[in-house]
Order: structure tokens, then C-alpha cells, then sequence
């Protein structure tokens, strides 16, 4: 059984999302952690009341970020996960820490990339005017938003969207594409060439 790692910043709308689906059987695997660079999160909370075990860095804590980055890798390396899941984790990995899981550290970004990379997806998308958008579930490189795509959910934008209808709209297909993604991963069957994922039927 695959051992998963969740790296979250805030609500932890998604983390709870896989939860609920390994709870119910439908993914195989253990959550074996929360790892947090704020401990007030709400995730904290679904964390807590699911008996995963967290472990807070608080990022106002460290004198700079490199000392953030070293704790940071130091959890990540100690849980020992077969999967690191960001799921709103809102900092940008260090280079090093990007690169240390090759495959086995997936992200979830409310945009259909390579469109609209970085904060504020959904606004970016808002402004710019498009039609379609989605959520993109993707591996994590040294780059912003940049590894192999896993898979895409897409949603309509209407005219008279905000970015918070958007959002909304949005973040529903986070919660089905995550753990979709996560059941994937745990049942090996996925794979990566160059930077095409192949997924087994
Ligand atoms: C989600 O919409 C996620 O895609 C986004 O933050 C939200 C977290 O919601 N992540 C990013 O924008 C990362 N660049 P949640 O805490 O309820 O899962």
C-alpha cells in the first residue's frame, strides 16, 4: 500500500477530498502526513479529526527562507512518502526540494496549463478572456507549474463570471481530478516518457 505525503497552505478543500476517498476504499493507500508552513490552516483541523499526523513548519518562524527550505526537505525526506501531494501548498518549492522526487510529487493547479501559471489562476484566466478553463493535476519539476501533465478537467466560463464563480466551478473538478490522479499513482499506472504521461487502462 502506497504510503501518501500532503503539503497544504490553507482550507485543504482537496486534501479532504482524497481523504474521503481513502476512507471509503476507493483509493488504496495510507496518508501518513500533513506538513504544513502554516499551522493555522484549516487543513490542520481535517488532518487532526482524520488521525494523520502533522507536522507544522511555521514559515514566520525561520530567520530566512533557506532555513524554511532545509526543514522543509529535512519532513519531507523523514515521512518517507511514496507520493508528495501539494494541494494548495502556496510557496514555491526550492529548486532542490522541486527536484528531489522525480515522479513521485504531483501538484494540483486550478488552470489548464501550460495557461495561467503561478497565484491567481483563476483570475488571470477572468482577465485574459477565455471560454474554457479547468484544473490541472501535474508532476513537480524545478520549474513554476512546468512538470508532465497527468490529467485536465475543463469548466465553461460564462460572461458574467467572477473569479470567485470561477473558482467555485473550478475547485468541484479539483476534487474529483485529485484524488483521481492520487488512485492512479497508487495502482501503478502511471507512467512518464520524456514528458508524456502514459496512463494504463
Ligand atoms: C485550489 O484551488 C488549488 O488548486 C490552488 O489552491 C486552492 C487550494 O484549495 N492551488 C494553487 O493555486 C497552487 N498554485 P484547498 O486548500 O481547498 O484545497
Amino acid at each position: 500500500m502506497k504510503k501518501i505525503a500532503f503539503l497544504a497552505s490553507g482550507r485543504g478543500s482537496n486534501f479532504q477530498a482524497v481523504i474521503d476517498k481513502v476512507n471509503d476504499g476507493t483509493i488504496d493507500a495510507e496518508i501518513i502526513a500533513l506538513i504544513t508552513d502554516r499551522p493555522d490552516a484549516y487543513a490542520v483541523e481535517r488532518a487532526c479529526k482524520n488521525n494523520v499526523p502533522v507536522f507544522a513548519i511555521d514559515f514566520k518562524s525561520f530567520d530566512s527562507r533557506a532555513d524554511y527550505d532545509a526543514e522543509l526537505l529535512r519532513v519531507m525526506e523523514e515521512v518517507n512518502a511514496d507520493l508528495y501531494v501539494l494541494a494548495g501548498y502556496m510557496r514555491l518549492l526550492d529548486q532542490r526540494t522541486a527536484g528531489c522526487f522525480p515522479g513521485r510529487m504531483i501538484n494540483i493547479h486550478p488552470a489548464l496549463l501550460p495557461s495561467f501559471k503561478g497565484l491567481n489562476a483563476q483570475k488571470q484566466a477572468i482577465e485574459y478572456g477565455v471560454r474554457i478553463s479547468g484544473c490541472t493535476v501535474h508532476f513537480v519539476d524545478e520549474g513554476m507549474d512546468s512538470g508532465a501533465i497527468i490529467l485536465q478537467h475543463s469548466v465553461p466560463v460564462f460572461d458574467d463570471d467572477d473569479e470567485n464563480l470561477l473558482a467555485e466551478r473550478i475547485l468541484k473538478e479539483e476534487h474529483e481530478a485529485l484524488p483521481e490522479a492520487v488512485k492512479l499513482f497508487c495502482e501503478d499506472k502511471i507512467s512518464i516518457s520524456k514528458r508524456r504521461v502514459i496512463i494504463k487502462e
